[in-house]
């Protein structure tokens, strides 16, 4: 944990995979291996999550400040998605959690603070679900080209959204970025669309993840929904507690840029420093008893689930806030909620890097 959280924070460390030797191949991979047809092939060079130092910082914080603002307001909204996702399987006998809820539900949000029309959300889900596969290393032909329709899909309608945003600007994060791009932030057109693009694929699948795998973490522990029946202040930790114990991301990276000497370990300039989030999450250093679920646990937010320094994740107040009302709510409505079957080993998605389930069928008759 000390190591990563160190990786992590040193500025001298970089994210441009072009800063990596070739014998990273899993940071090289992704840009190496871009398919042919996309529309606007050379967009993802404006990707914060590849951009370093003061051009990192000149396309993040208009963003994330947009962002930000906007979650802090969503509150409200987000609890009136959740009820309404709720509403769908009240009176239903069984169902598939993935599908019904954690799928839906963060499509939903994400969607609503772009100002995305409820029509157009089930296009959505499916251009995300096909983009996913940029991820998969073993994705097959067909694979490749649902990924470049949706890819083109997305980028036309973003880029029209936005387009229209500077003529007209809308009350949400099309229209927050079009109004800051008039008031002098030096962003392109391109880092704009890109980077609204970046939000929406870097919140979708992980926020599904956190939401199934906290669901089955406490029907797999009925003592610990039991603690939080009894102690619903607990919910946030026990978000936290769930983030840490089953990371939905395996990790990420940093590219050292000179040679030095990480805890005893040398490294030179262009070495991948893959940092394996879910074992810095288990170290027994950080947290005592650290392959036990515990609601209770202490200091359970300082988990590295989201990353950190410069590169944090900057979606984490919303994922989180998704994560509680949903299911504060949903074990609150429907307290017979329990996993259809539970001799069945749990149904994980096979997507490298990521950890979320494929399904999660489970009864509240
Ligand atoms: C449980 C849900 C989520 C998890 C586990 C997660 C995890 C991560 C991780 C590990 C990183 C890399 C950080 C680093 O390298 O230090 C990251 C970056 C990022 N995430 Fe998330 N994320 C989640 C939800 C979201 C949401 C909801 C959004 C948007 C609304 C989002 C947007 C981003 C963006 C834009 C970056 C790139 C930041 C940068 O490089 O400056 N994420 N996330």
């Amino acid at each position: 944990m000390a190591d990563a959280r160190a990786i992590f924070t040193d500025n001298s460390h970089v994210k441009d995979p072009d800063q990596a030797e070739p014998a990273a191949i899993a940071i090289r991979r992704r840009r190496a291996t871009i398919p042919d047809g996309l529309a606007f092939p050379d967009d993802q060079r404006a990707s914060m999550l590849e951009l370093d130092g003061v051009e990192h910082t000149r396309v993040r914080s208009p963003l994330v400040q947009a962002l930000y603002a906007r979650i802090a307001a969503f509150e409200s909204h987000c609890i009136r998605i959740v009820e309404d996702a709720l509403n769908r399987i009240e009176g239903r006998a069984e169902f598939d959690l993935m599908k019904e809820l954690a799928e839906p539900v963060p499509v939903s949000c994400i969607g609503a603070i772009l100002g995305v029309p409820p029509e157009t959300l089930a296009t959505f889900r499916q251009w995300l679900d096909d983009i996913v596969q940029t991820f998969n290393p073993n994705r097959t032909p067909e694979n490749v080209a649902a990924l470049v329709a949706a890819s083109n899909g997305l980028a036309h309608y973003i880029r029209g959204r936005f387009a229209d945003a500077k003529l007209n600007p809308p009350d949400d994060l099309f229209g927050d970025m079009a109004r800051a791009q008039a008031a002098g932030a030096e962003l392109s057109d391109t880092e704009i669309t890109y980077n609204i693009r970046g939000l929406l694929i870097a919140g979708n699948v992980t926020t599904t993840d956190l939401i199934g795998n906290t669901a089955r973490l406490l029907l797999t522990y009925p003592e610990q929904l039991h603690i939080l029946r009894t102690a619903p202040s607990l919910w946030p930790n026990a978000v936290d507690e769930a983030l840490r114990y089953e990371a939905p991301v395996d990790f990420t990276w940093r590219i050292a840029t000179h040679a030095e000497n990480l805890s005893g370990c040398p490294v030179h300039a262009g070495s991948a420093l893959n940092v394996f989030i879910r074992s810095a999450n288990r170290d027994e250093a950080a947290f005592p008893e650290a392959h036990r679920f515990d609601v209770t646990r202490p200091r359970a937010s300082r988990h590295l689930s989201f990353g950190g320094g410069a590169h944090i994740c900057p979606g984490a107040p919303l994922a989180r806030m998704e994560a509680k009302h949903l299911l504060s709510r949903l074990f609150d409505r429907f307290p017979r909620l329990r996993l259809s079957d539970p001799s069945v080993s749990p149904h994980w998605r096979k997507l490298p890097g990521f950890r979320g389930l494929e399904s999660l069928v489970v009864r509240i008759d």
